[in-house]
């Protein structure tokens, strides 16, 4: 099983990596002794769907050779092409949606008889997939997925179209998950949504639930993905606020900083409101790490308009941020708009982004130059093996010489350095270790 996109779909394969082994499969570690290859794909940008296309030409190769060799296609992609995959790619036998993925078991057994091509994209308001165990990865972080779908319907957004309507999962089932991850030694918890704090079930909202997870004995930390600013209240901060193991950093997608944009855009708030949100944040979680997404070129964009995002930045001053070029999908409201920004315009926006972006990141990171700080030792710096990388609370990467320290230990760093988007650091204390088996 291949993964591309983003969070949700780790999440997934996980998902469908546990129903697998339970019905007897096996992961292969290699693709061509695979009988069975499943990508799990993104139609996010036109990129995302392109690089499947081109995975595709690849296994074709590999499907010539060995044609047994059944190849499916789940995720946003599946959802968003259905059986236009099949006409263009005869040699797929899955085409399988978000919400068909309790079928792969049965499916694979089924076509081993009729070995017949199979599209499944039918999307359900309830499935939540419960009572599914996730074979995850070894490692620091559990992918909890607390809620699927999206009701927004942002005009550039694909996602509720592959993903379908929102629903949650019930609050115990959430913390039964959070708790056997837990007992399988993971330390820190993400919880998961498309629209991760719309999150409802019955009389338990977002707040509720953050409250009831951090309460699990042995959750170290608390992260969760990806929240919309509309639906963030101060319940919700002042819970974050009075667990320690919440960590001190918000995901908060601006997408454009002018009115006009915003509302084409059907982001539901105006700049004044996404600013005293950020404010609000600040004064209740004080050294809050605020991270954004932004898209340049929607279409109609003009240059004043642009402008205004860059404002919006200057203003904020994000500590990290996505940054993307607006890219057409089909079957959204946007994708009508007659007015689209020629790719020259995209890439000139994008680096002035990119360029400010990298300004406030450092400003905001050498701000914490002189402090000592909390670090969750997490892997091997990717630059040498005698230095460690771990996340502050605030979601800052700081890289430090290994000491005595070891992976899964809480360590006190003293940073002396800022520099392209991490921090440097020297180890002050080692801390109580996250969990007792490593
Ligand atoms: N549910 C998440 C978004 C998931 S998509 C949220 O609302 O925060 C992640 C990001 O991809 C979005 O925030 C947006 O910035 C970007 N994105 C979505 N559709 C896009 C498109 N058509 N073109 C360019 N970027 C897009
Ligand atoms: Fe897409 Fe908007 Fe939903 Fe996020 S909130 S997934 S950007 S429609
Ligand atoms: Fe991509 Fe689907 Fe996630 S479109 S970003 S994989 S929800």
């Amino acid at each position: 099983m291949e993964t591309y996109g983003c969070q949700m779909n780790v999440a997934d394969s996980e998902l469908v990596a546990g129903m697998m082994e339970k019905s007897g499969f096996a992961e292969s570690d290699s693709e061509s002794g695979a009988d069975a290859v499943f990508l799990n794909t993104c139609a996010i940008r036109e990129h995302a769907e392109d690089k499947i296309h081109s995975r595709l030409g690849k296994l074709r190769m590999l499907k010539s050779e060995n044609p047994g060799m059944i190849i499916g296609i789940m995720g946003c992609m599946a959802q968003h092409l259905k059986d236009n995959i099949l006409q263009n790619k005869p040699f797929v036998d899955f085409v399988l949606g978000p919400d068909s993925y309790r079928r792969i078991p049965e499916l694979l057994r089924r076509h081993e008889e009729t070995s017949a091509s199979v599209v499944d994209t039918r999307l359900s308001r309830f499935e939540v997939y419960e009572n599914l165990y996730p074979s995850r990865q070894e490692g620091i972080n559990a992918w909890i997925s607390i809620m699927r779908g999206c009701d927004k319907f942002c005009t550039f957004c694909i996602v509720p179209f592959t993903r379908g309507r929102e629903r949650s999962r019930p609050v115990e089932s959430i913390v039964k998950e959070a708790q056997q991850a837990v007992d399988h030694g993971f330390v820190e918890i993400t919880l998961l949504g498309q629209n991760v704090n719309s999150y409802r079930h019955c009389d338990a909202r977002f707040p509720e639930l953050l409250d009831a997870v951090a309460q699990i004995p042995g959750v170290m930390r608390i992260r969760f993905t990806s929240p919309h600013p509309e639906d963030v209240d101060d319940d919700m901060l002042f819970v974050i606020r009075d667990h320690a193991n919440i960590c001190n950093s918000v995901h908060l997608p601006l997408q454009a900083g002018a009115d006009r944009i915003l509302q084409r855009m059907n982001r539901t708030y105006a700049q004044a409101q996404f600013l005293s949100l950020t404010e609000r944040i600040r004064n209740i979680l004080p050294g809050c790490g605020i991270s954004t997404d932004i898209i340049v070129g929607f279409p109609g964009e003009t240059e004043e308009e642009f402008d205004e995002t860059l404002a919006v930045m200057e203003k904020i001053k994000f500590d990290s941020a996505f940054t993307f070029k607006y890219s057409s999908r089909p079957g959204t409201k946007a994708a009508e708009y007659s007015d689209h920004i020629s790719e020259e315009v995209k890439e000139v926006r994008l680096a002035k982004l990119l360029d400010l972006q990298h300004e406030h990141t450092l400003f905001r990171n050498r701000q914490e130059i002189g402090k000592t700080v909390n670090v969750l030792v997490e892997k091997e710096s990717k630059k040498s093996s005698s230095e460690w990388a771990g996340r502050t609370d605030n979601n800052k990467w700081v890289i430090f010489p290994k000491g005595s320290a070891e992976i899964f230990d809480f360590v006190d760093v003293t940073i002396i350095d800022a520099r392209g988007v991490s921090l440097f650091g020297e180890i002050i204390q080692v801390g109580k270790k996250s969990h007792a088996v490593v």
